[in-house]
């Protein structure tokens, strides 16, 4: 399996620009499911999930075309091509997506809603747990069956039937329906209930829907698409179902996705943990407002070109850090809230601010696999339930640590660039899920960072 080696304490300096989002593109791919003409999409990041979402899309019958994006990087860090990702239907007779494919990408559930609406069966593999915690469906089937789909659980996959109209078509009925859980929205819950509901006869109204704007970019595809959605970016939003959709991106170049704000908040820390000078381009201020509070209280501040406060805008930012990092207290909470995705790695980044910090995680309250690998690097921290508390140090120091989920990794490869020595971070398959060619762009700004592989680990 793949390693990164890294030697730390290299400040990192250069410019970088950012990718399109993960979280925003899988549902968006899935959207294609809801009509029979092609859709295209433009900044589809070249990530292993995004890989095996064309996989499962293939195999329920749609062509898949991809600028390759992942060519040779140029001089910023990035691939070459637009990330473009051209989906059209061929086979819309296929409503199943395997266990194979959906066990290795829990996104995978995010087809369950627009084969639904769309084909009026599906039959998808449970998604299981992961690293982070359980990791329930529960309010996507809530959402769902308040549309009227017939829903069971048979031998590891649910089947979900849409019900039969008065003109004989199976077809979902539009309905109040509430999605709030006890950690609050659902962001794939909401993107499941949403693309149903687009297809659905009569009207909608989603309550405690997800805010976040990766839910916002798939509702506006769906509107190019021909779909009648009012709310967007709050938690009421309002779908009027309609007959049909069609296909987008023939004359309009594509949707773009938007670009990735975990990505952006996690070199914002990688620029500052190493007290290095970097810009980031693509940069979306608007959706990272609570993160930049808090860094701003850490003594960490964008330098912006031009006016950042249009949402929507796409920034250029240059990173400035103090000599000496304060400490800081966060709370993870659904959008616009600090985001859970970003935990791991500013607790890397407290880990060697002045004094005592503390974290807490409410969305998923065992997050915290990155903990015992940050202590072995000599963080001092302690974990009481789903609160850390966090005693800066001096400086830590490089080990050989283990990744376990995504942005846990991240987290760790932040904690090494800045750690005395060497750190050997095993398992980086997680960090290919979620960031394109990590270690390149690290490189190109001047870290000593390389893929091994490791046997046995
Ligand atoms: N929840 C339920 N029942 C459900 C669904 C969720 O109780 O039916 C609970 C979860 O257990 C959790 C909370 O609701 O406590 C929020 O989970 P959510 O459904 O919002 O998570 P998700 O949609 O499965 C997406 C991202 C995650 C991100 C979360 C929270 C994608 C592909 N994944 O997951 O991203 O952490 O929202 O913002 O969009 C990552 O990129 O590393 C990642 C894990």
């Amino acid at each position: 399996m793949d390693a990164f080696q890294i030697t730390g304490g290299r400040p990192l300096r250069g410019t970088v620009r950012i990718n399109g989002s993960k979280n925003a593109a899988l549902p968006l791919m899935a959207a294609a499911l809801l009509t029979q003409e092609p859709v295209t999409l433009t900044g589809v990041p070249d990530l292993s999930d995004i890989r095996n979402m064309v996989r499962l899309l293939e195999s329920l019958g749609l062509k898949v075309e991809r600028d390759p994006g992942g060519g040779e990087a140029s001089g910023d860090g990035n691939a070459s091509g637009d990330g473009r990702c051209a989906m059209s239907t061929t086979d819309p007779t296929q409503t199943t997506a395997h266990y194979d494919i959906v066990r290795t990408m829990r996104a995978g559930i995010c087809v369950l809603g627009p084969l639904l609406a769309a084909r009026g069966h599906a039959k998808v593999s449970m998604p299981g747990g992961c690293a982070i915690g359980t990791r329930p469906v529960d309010l996507h089937l809530r959402g769902l069956k308040a549309l009227g789909a017939q829903i069971t659980l048979d031998a590891g996959y649910i089947v979900a039937e849409a019900p039969t109209d008065a003109h004989g078509n199976r077809r979902l009925r539009g309905r109040h329906v509430f999605l709030g859980g006890t950690n609050g929205s659902t962001v794939l819950g909401t993107a499941n209930v949403m693309s149903a509901a687009v297809l659905a006869e009569g009207t909608t109204v989603i309550e405690c829907a997800a805010c976040e704007p990766e839910i916002e970019d798939l509702g506006r595809l769906l509107i190019t698409m021909g779909a009648n959605i009012e709310g967007l970016g709050s938690p009421k939003v309002t779908v009027h179902g309609v007959k049909e959709l069609h296909g987008t991106g023939d004359t309009t170049g594509g949707h773009e996705v938007i670009p990735d704000r975990i990505e952006a908040g996690t070199y914002v820390i990688a620029a500052a943990i190493t007290a290095g000078d970097v810009t980031l381009t693509n940069f979306p201020t608007d959706m990272l407002g609570a993160f930049l509070d808090r860094l701003e209280e850490v003594g960490i501040n964008l330098e912006a070109e031009g006016d950042t406060t249009n949402p929507g805008s796409r920034d250029t930012v240059r990173i400035i850090t103090p000599r000496r990092l304060n400490a800081c207290h966060a709370v993870t909470q659904p959008h616009p809230g600090f985001p859970t995705d970003l935990q791991a790695q500013l607790m890397a980044l407290l880990t060697l601010a002045d004094g005592n910090s503390m974290v807490t995680e409410k969305i998923f309250p065992d997050r915290f696999l990155h903990v015992p690998e940050l202590q072995r690097m000599g963080a001092d921290i302690k974990r009481i339930g789903p609160t850390a508390l966090i005693q800066g140090t001096r400086e830590l120091v490089g080990a050989p640590v283990m990744a376990s989920d995504l942005r846990a990794s991240a987290g760790l490869v932040l904690a090494g660039l800045a750690a005395k020595g060497e750190t050997t971070i095993n398992r980086v398959y997680h960090l290919d899920r979620g960031y394109e060619r990590m270690e390149l762009t690290l490189q190109q700004l001047g870290a000593e960072i390389a893929r091994v592989k490791m046997d046995g680990v």
